[in-house]
């Protein structure tokens, strides 16, 4: 792919010079969902899908951005002395917030860049293909410019300032610090209160993970994400009227049915109770997991499943469909929407023996109910965010 990405690069913007290659995954989350504003834990691996970037420095002050994947925008230009959000600077509003991000905490960047960028996740499949973006930004302003005090974590939180106040969705830190931090062939068990991490095996002995996209997009997404999110912040600060917390993911199950009437809506109770038992269910399946319990494991995923369907009400028709056949179907481990919801992608642990079938028994059904293919990723744990070259 690099090759290709380096050749259009040259096409577009001439051959010489120091032209550098970088690359960053997108993620799925195999449990621990909308826990990562709330205090609690989660579990993502990096995939081995993500964006490609090929870079070269410019004496001057201007930027000049091109995507394969939007080839008929062609090179859009921007300035390093204009670093403001713009609804027609499309998909580049991206790496220009991670540059703003930069220069807010005094990393100036002192002069301008020709990038072309080449990305292998499906668009709005819910995999981050946006904070695969942000950290391959991040990584690539380290290298160019030498910033070697940033850490790993430290361009995750870059990627996620960029996305909160640049590109204005009100995400937590799960995406950009899976594709910044991840492991072939382990999931990262982070605790979102202090950042803490461990690097837990992806053993699944004789089973795979099979991602299924929906193909479906609702447009509430963003609207209703920040719902969501205000919605446990009023929760906790009427919980905080009879417990000392500073999150939800502070609260064991039992605590949180010991104060749960103090929460006014029945909604809000609902959502907070999400937050809760699914940071518990988290810390459960890892346990799970470290002790070969594949079995538990995927129960576990799919009470997160039912959890996210009937109480944070994030899942939709079409991926309800999805996750109802892989659970009715023998040799599935377990199965759950993954990601922010109302639509993109479900993952799935799949016995070796059943994953042919699972793929065309699930492929034809869902085309029968909903009227178009699904797409199945029979998915490895790849590593995190670097520089290729
Ligand atoms: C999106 C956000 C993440 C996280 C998930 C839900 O992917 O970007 O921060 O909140 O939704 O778990």
């Amino acid at each position: 792919m690099i090759e290709k990405l380096t050749q259009k690069f040259q096409e577009l913007y001439g051959g010489q010079g120091d032209i550098r290659a970088y690359f960053a995954p997108g993620r799925v989350n195999l449990i621990g969902e909308h826990t990562d504003y709330n205090g609690g834990h989660v579990f993502p691996c990096a995939l081995t899908l993500g964006t490609y970037v090929v870079a070269r420095s410019r004496e001057d002050r201007v930027l000049r951005f091109y995507s394969m994947n939007f080839d008929s925008l062609g090179v859009i230009k921007a300035t390093l002395d204009d670093l403001v959000p713009d609804e027609k600077a499309s998909w580049t509003n991206y790496p220009k917030g991670v540059m703003w991000a930069f220069e807010k905490r005094g990393f100036q960047l002192t002069h301008g860049l020709d990038i072309a960028i080449y990305g292998d996740i499906p668009n709005g499949s819910g995999l981050s293909s946006s904070a695969s973006l942000e950290v391959v930004t991040g990584i690539m302003l380290k290298d160019v410019f030498s910033f070697e005090q940033l850490s790993m974590t430290d361009i995750a939180l870059i990627g996620q300032d960029s996305e909160n106040n640049y590109n204005g969705c009100n995400c937590g830190i799960m995406d950009q610090f899976a594709s910044a931090m991840g492991k072939k062939d382990y999931a990262i068990f982070l605790d979102t209160n202090t950042l803490n991490y461990e690097y837990v095996p992806v053993m699944l002995k004789d089973a795979k993970i099979v991602i299924i996209n929906s193909k479906v997009k609702h447009s509430l997404v963003d609207s209703a994400y920040n719902d969501r999110r205000n919605e446990c912040e009023i929760a906790l600060k009427e919980l905080q009227t009879v417990t000392d917390i500073s999150s939800l993911g502070e609260l064991t199950e039992e605590e949180f049915e010991t104060y749960k009437d103090v929460i006014q809506s029945p909604v809000r109770q609902k959502r907070a109770k999400h937050a809760v038992y699914e940071n518990q269910r988290t810390i459960k399946a890892v346990e799970a997991l470290k002790d070969n319990n594949v079995e538990l494991f995927g129960q576990l995923m799919n009470a997160s499943h039912a959890s996210l369907r009937y109480d944070y009400e994030v899942s939709c028709e079409e991926i309800d469909i999805l996750v109802d056949l892989a659970q009715a179907m023998p040799g599935v481990i377990g199965s759950r929407i993954t990601g922010g919801g109302f639509g993109g992608c479900t993952v799935n642990i799949v016995k070796n023996e059943v994953v042919d079938v699972f793929i065309t028994e699930i492929g034809k059904e869902y085309k029968e109910k909903v009227g178009h293919e699904a797409e199945f990723y029979v998915v490895d744990i790849g590593d995190g965010a670097r520089v290729l070259r």
